[in-house]
């Protein structure tokens, strides 16, 4: 049987993608910050909900050590995050490394937990849930897209350095996903953006972006599943769309479509 390693697996994708693999017949580590939430999965065969705060270095090590030792695991999913959103200069140093702590160091320490064990059985595919503020520079959300482009750069750096290992890397970039994400984004305010920020929601047209767990939890699936050398998957229908538009403009280019877009034009 098959098993995966799912961190931030509470609610929304991470939870989506547990149900998917559980029901196609994998054995599933879902893990989460708190163990209450997992109530619903805990009663189904196959998935063992553990307690995980990717925040945590010494947790981590800790359960990565169980898992192992209890028949380990051939794919991890890094897919816990939460956004931050709002000017650079609005955000506390605080909310800054907090993002970056969950957002980018969680997917780095999760990862080089399981290396080891990837290496010697000489197999195993790691996985992160990135953005599309992993490829392109979503407006007004600088810190949020530092984290993302890090993971992105983490996992291509990985691509090289474990291929000998026989150890693939990828990402899957979602636009927007209707999850609790929403209710859970720390936002920074400054009436001295209002207007930028409004000129880059209508550029990207963001209210058109709607993708679900589910749909996206399908393009992790198959990411997992397809056995392509395939770095990286843009997941949706609205992702697709800007990252076209960008590769389309360059990375001047689209810096310059934003800046210049005219809402009334
Ligand atoms: N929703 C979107 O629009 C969107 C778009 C692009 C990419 N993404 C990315 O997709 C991933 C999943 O997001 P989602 O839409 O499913 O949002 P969600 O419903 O809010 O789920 C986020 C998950 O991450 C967990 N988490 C947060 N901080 C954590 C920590 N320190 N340690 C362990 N788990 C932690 C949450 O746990 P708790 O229940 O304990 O809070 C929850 O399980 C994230 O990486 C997000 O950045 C989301």
């Amino acid at each position: 049987m098959k098993t995966i390693f799912i961190t931030g697996a509470s609610t929304g994708l991470g939870k989506a993608a547990a149900l998917l693999f559980q029901s196609n017949g994998w054995k599933v580590y879902a893990t989460m910050r708190s163990t209450e939430k997992g109530k619903e999965l805990m009663d189904l065969d196959n998935i063992n909900v553990l307690e995980l705060d990717v925040t945590k270095p010494e947790q981590i090590n800790e359960v990565a050590a169980k898992v192992i030792a209890d028949g380990g695991v051939d794919v991890v999913l890094n897919n816990a995050g939460y956004g931050l959103a709002g000017p650079a200069e609005s955000l506390e140093d605080e909310q800054i490394v907090e993002q970056l702590n969950t957002n980018l160091l969680g997917v780095i320490r999760v990862t080089k937990a399981f290396i080891p064990y990837f290496r010697e059985k000489k197999d195993g595919l790691f996985i992160a849930v990135t953005s599309l503020a992993g490829l392109i520079p979503v407006p007004v959300n600088s810190i949020y897209n530092t984290a993302k482009t890090g993971v992105e750069a983490f996992y291509e750096s990985l691509a090289f350095e474990l291929d000998n290992f026989n150890i693939v890397t990828k990402t899957v970039s979602p636009g927007i996903i209707k999850s609790a994400f929403r209710d859970n984004v720390q936002v920074g305010l400054m009436d001295e953006y209002m207007s930028t920020f409004q000129r880059g929601m209508q550029a990207m047209a963001f209210d058109t972006f709607d993708s679900t767990s589910e749909e996206i939890a399908a393009i992790v699936y198959e990411a997992v599943t397809d056995g392509k050398r395939q770095l990286n998957y843009v997941a949706g229908a609205d992702a697709q769309r800007h990252y076209e538009h960008r590769l389309s403009l360059g990375r001047q280019g689209y810096v310059d479509y934003l800046n210049d877009y005219d809402p009334e034009g």
